[in-house]
């Protein structure tokens, strides 16, 4: 089997030091600010990105808990597999956050909607782009759940 290995590109300083403290569930809303640190020697790398509102920000869930191929998230009673979820505990442990990007100094990159813990490693930082139409999105077991609550 192939393996990768990748290295940081930036570090996400966040308000939030435990996983406790990291808004979850329905309805929970992500609006907490963040500083992404993105290493010195890549900062021509960040060239014309002030001019995005919103970005990818890909990363590790470098203390996540293990993997759980099937379980229960905070947003359901019922269990899911993990490829239908953004459980931390997966086969390769990879988080993936859209955030708003609110200015730029340098390396330093202001964003606000961060749901990291202080201190997590980023691997890659994408423009975020969408040409998915609204009207086709199906938001899965989600919408069930959110459903039933409201019943
Ligand atoms: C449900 S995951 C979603 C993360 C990301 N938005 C995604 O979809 O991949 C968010 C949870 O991951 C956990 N978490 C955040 N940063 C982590 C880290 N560096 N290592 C392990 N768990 C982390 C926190 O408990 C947080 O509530």
């Amino acid at each position: 089997m192939d393996s990768f290995s990748f290295t940081p590109v930036a570090f996400v300083r966040t308000p939030y030091a435990a996983t406790a403290e990291v808004p979850k569930g329905c309805g929970a809303a992500h609006v907490a600010e963040g500083v992404i640190e993105v290493l010195s020697e890549l900062e021509p790398g960040l060239a014309d990105i002030e001019g995005f509102s919103h970005l990818f920000v890909i990363w590790v869930f470098d203390r996540s808990p293990g993997v759980e191929l099937y379980g229960t998230a905070p947003t359901d009673d019922r269990p899911h597999g993990v490829f239908a979820t953004r459980s931390p505990k997966r086969p390769n442990p990879i988080g993936l956050t859209v955030v708003e990007l609110l200015r730029r100094e340098g390396t330093t990159l202001h964003v606000r909607g961060v749901d990291m813990l202080d201190g997590t490693p980023v691997l890659d930082i994408k423009p975020y782009l969408t040409s998915v139409d609204p009207q086709k999105l199906r938001r899965g077991w989600l919408a069930e759940a959110e459903a039933r609550r409201q019943a």
